[in-house]
């Protein structure tokens, strides 16, 4: 059976660019380490079309490093894995928004899992804002991706936070109505990015594929990711 949240996504359709076309100045040095092996700075995760343009989105795109530790992503995995083991990863949907994925959702959590919902909640979120009941998990074979859309705007509020785990990806948000002003998210495993207001309902986002998988003009391979995704409902 289909989850709700896949008949809510929008695909968009977009002429294919070639990644290095989107290079800002490299960089690699101290900062989070990931399992690529790339070190970004926390002000480097987000490079884009013009700094002015990433000045712009700031607020609305974050990402943060190390938002769980490896004990809480092995937790997490060790609730997740059996339920995902269930399934048989999805490919041949062409018209999908996600190629090769398969996903759950999840409304109770063990105390460590939870520990950590608590945690995203209480940064992603204004309090009392009402959330969709149960957590999103998709689950990206390494030869998966996410293609471009925009979640539902009937289903899903102002706000998307999600975490990362098992993998390092590049997450790219294209402006909808100028596809020239796009910018790319440097997620590394165990990170959490939210995104917010213009950044979520302007902006279209993906998963880029591994051979598409760079930032910064760095290569960041792209294993199998699981992401757990909350979102809030419209108002
Ligand atoms: C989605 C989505 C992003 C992610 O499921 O709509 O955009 O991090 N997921 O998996
Ligand atoms: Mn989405």
């Amino acid at each position: 059976m289909r989850l709700l949240i896949t008949v809510a996504r929008r695909i968009h359709k977009r002429p294919l660019c070639s990644p290095t076309s989107y290079l800002s100045s490299a960089a690699s040095c101290s900062g989070a380490a990931t399992n690529s092996g790339l070190q970004f700075r926390d002000d480097q995760l987000v490079s884009g079309l013009t700094g002015e343009l990433v000045q712009r989105l700031r607020g609305q795109v974050e990402v943060r490093t190390e938002f769980i530790s490896e004990e809480e992503e092995g937790a997490l995995m060790k609730e997740l894995e059996p339920g995902l083991r269930k399934k048989r990863y999805e490919f041949d949907h062409w018209d999908d928004a996600i190629h090769g994925y398969r996903e759950t959702e999840r409304a109770q959590w063990g105390a460590v899992c939870e520990g950590v919902m608590d945690r995203l909640r209480a940064v992603a979120f204004s309090e009392g804002s009402p959330l969709l009941g149960p957590v999103h998990v998709l689950d990206l074979d390494k030869a998966g991706y996410i293609k471009p859309h925009i979640d539902s705007v009937k289903f899903c509020g102002s706000t998307i936070a999600g975490l990362s785990l098992l993998s390092d990806s590049v997450m790219r948000l294209v402006r909808e109505d100028e596809p020239a002003e796009w910018l790319n998210l440097f997620l590394p495993r165990r990170s959490l990015y939210i995104l917010r207001d213009q950044a979520r309902y302007k902006f279209t986002h993906e998963i880029l594929k591994d051979a598409e998988s760079i930032f910064s003009g760095q290569r960041v391979p792209r294993h199998r990711r699981i992401s757990v995704i909350c979102r809030n409902l419209p108002v």
